[in-house]
């Protein structure tokens, strides 16, 4: 009687490890989910160097605007700011980044949290 048990648990390991697996190649070939501390390295790697990406100084490149300013304007979304990213062709032509749509996810997480709207301590 008790053997019946152990088969049970060594046929739902393997079971477990296929689903894991499953669930590793599903994963878009992304090697890391989206989030706010990996948009700000993409921000720090190819952001930054037209666009002041945290603080409240004026970007490097003085057309391209700060992020800080393009979360807080009125009306912006996370849609809208993930629907222009995850577009290419909206791009101004230096602007000459290629971002996948994980990386996107990323980036707005980020931005999200320049949002000042919420708190009163803004600029
Ligand atoms: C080589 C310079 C350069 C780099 C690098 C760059 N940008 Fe830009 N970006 C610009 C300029 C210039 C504009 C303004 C274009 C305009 O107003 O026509 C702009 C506009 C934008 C806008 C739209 C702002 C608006 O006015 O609606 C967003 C969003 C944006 N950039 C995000 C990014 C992100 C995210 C990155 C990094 C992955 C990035 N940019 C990298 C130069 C750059």
């Amino acid at each position: 009687m008790t053997s019946k048990r152990s088969i049970g648990t060594s046929l739902a390991m393997p079971l477990l490890l296929l689903a894991l697996a499953g669930c590793e190649t599903t994963a878009d070939n992304a090697p890391y989910e989206p989030n706010a501390s990996m948009g700000m390295l993409i921000a720090r790697d190819s952001c930054r160097s037209c666009h002041e990406i945290s603080s409240s100084r004026e970007s490097p490149n003085a057309d391209a605007p700060p992020f800080r300013e393009i979360i807080n304007r009125p009306g912006m979304s996370d849609e809208q700011l993930a629907a222009w990213l995850r577009d290419a062709h909206n791009y101004p032509i230096e602007m000459g980044v290629h971002l996948e749509p994980h990386q996107v996810d990323s980036l707005v997480a980020y931005m999200l949290r320049l949002r000042s709207g919420d708190a009163p301590s803004g600029e």
